[in-house]
């Protein structure tokens, strides 16, 4: 944990920002995984681990403004849970070290909220994520699952926060970072032909654990790379094919690092890997240079998939103008995906809290294919931290669709794609922290060029 000035600094700016009310914090139950005793791994919501930093499960939590008290519900442990389980600090004491000093049992909570409620005290509460959260509101609030109405003063507030990283959080972050490079420059050492997928990501997976971190989501360690979250590790790698690597680590306090790479399976990339991957790197190292305050990520992303747009119509992939073939929607045939999201205690940091909060503050979407997978439009400002990830990616189902359909064929040369669609796909990931001047990517560098990677194979 931080010290607890950092907690309750967090909740009184939290609190100014509110005003006044109510606001109730979910934290995260056990959850079993086939019988109730065999767990998931335990994770903390993000948003309570961020206002009381204790990654203990059972724990919810209430500010309330107008009465001035900040209060953790929970439980002690019994002697069964101790028997079993080990010994713990005291509620209060994991409370003090959020800067609280106010616990009560669980129970206690439904009597708090119904006396806030019978005086017409407004709850905010926040998007839910897991079926608990949803009982727990119908139990408190008697709100139906489904029918949950979040608080969007309560949410913007969170966001505009957790979206500004402090000098604390970044270096966690950089942790996380330098943890997740290690664990893609073990998959570049490793990787054999004949090997199998599940043996890198055991490998860089280790990586993690040895660091005394968890992974910040499934790992992606593919041969088939098109399809862009592809969790499966039974294929073979094999001479002439590229392993595309998606991994990252989470540290201890929570905080996330995410990056990917496209690996050739052989010593070297040929000529036809090398020539997709260049423009890959190219869109990606066009969008690293343009990162500053102010500057719109939509626009980066734009600019991202100009620079595909261009590589391809050079290859005869694609032809006709790129920025129309961009404004049209034609580059997302090669890239459906978006250019890079939020990062911070959670991977995509907040998504649970909307994506239009955190990504667009509060602006409308695209709904066009490709473009509205992009989960980072807004202007850039200091402290936000997020990733860089454009791909190029040959998706078959895709091609045959859209070709069949005739669909942007002053665009794309489908004579020429079909050449390329057994390809598969190709990703390279950083992750940035906005400065007061430009952007620093965080954590060490990984090999991005071919060269590069070549030079760890
Ligand atoms: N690393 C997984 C993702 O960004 O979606
Ligand atoms: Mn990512």
């Amino acid at each position: 944990m931080f010290a607890e000035s950092t907690y309750i600094r967090r909740r009184e700016e939290l609190k100014k920002a509110v005003g006044s009310g109510l606001l109730l914090f979910l934290g995260n139950d056990e959850c079993g995984c086939n019988y109730a005793d065999n767990t998931y791994d335990f994770r903390q919501d993000s948003t309570f681990l961020y206002y009381f930093g204790l990654p203990y499960a059972g724990l919810s939590a209430v500010i309330d403004i107008d009465n001035d008290r900040q209060i953790i519900f929970g439980d002690e442990l019994t002697i069964d849970d101790i028997v079993w389980m080990g010994s713990q600090p005291t509620l209060l004491e994991k409370a003090y070290k959020a800067g609280i000093t106010d616990v009560r049992p669980s129970a206690d909570l439904e009597k708090y909220i119904s006396a806030a409620t019978s005086k017409c005290t407004p709850v905010h509460y926040l998007p839910t994520y897991r079926s608990e959260h949803q009982l727990k509101l119908l139990q408190l609030l008697g709100v139906k699952p489904g029918a949950e109405t979040p608080s969007v003063p309560f949410i913007r507030a969170v966001v505009n926060q957790r979206n500004h990283k402090t000098a604390e959080e970044i270096v966690e972050i950089e942790r996380a970072c330098d943890v997740t490079a290690e664990m893609h420059m073990t998959a570049m050492r490793v990787l054999r032909p004949g090997m199998k997928e599940c043996e890198i990501s055991a490998a860089l997976e280790a990586v993690a654990q040895a660091a005394g971190c968890r992974l910040s989501f499934p790992t992606i360690a593919t041969v088939n790379g098109q399809t862009l979250h592809n969790h499966y590790h039974g294929n073979v790698c094999r001479s002439g094919q590229m392993l595309l690597v998606d991994a990252g680590a989470e540290t201890e306090m929570g905080y996330a690092g995410d990056m990917s790479s496209t690996i050739c399976v052989d010593r070297k990339f040929t000529p036809r890997q090398k020539s997709i991957y260049d423009i890959q790197v190219a869109s990606h190292l066009a969008a690293v240079e343009a990162l500053k305050p102010g500057v719109p990520f939509k626009e980066v992303y734009e600019l991202s998939c100009r620079v595909v747009c261009e590589g391809l119509k050079n290859l005869g992939i694609m032809k006709g103008n790129p920025a129309d073939a961009v404004d049209a929607g034609a580059h997302a045939m090669f890239y459906p995906c978006g250019l890079g999201h939020m990062m911070g205690l959670d991977v995509h940091d907040m998504e649970n809290l909307g994506e239009v909060w955190v990504g667009y503050d509060g602006q409308p979407k695209s709904t066009q294919f490709g473009r509205k997978s992009l989960r980072l439009a807004r202007p850039l400002e200091p402290g936000f931290v997020h990733t860089i990830e454009p791909g190029i990616y040959f998706i078959p189902e895709l091609i045959d669709l859209w070709r069949g359909q005739k669909k942007f064929t002053d665009f794309i040369n489908y004579d020429e794609v079909e050449k390329w669609k057994d390809f598969s796909g190709i990703r390279n990931e950083e992750d940035y922290l906005i400065t007061e001047t430009g952007a620093r990517r965080l954590g060490k560098k990984i090999p991005l060029t071919t060269e590069e990677v070549e030079a760890l194979r």
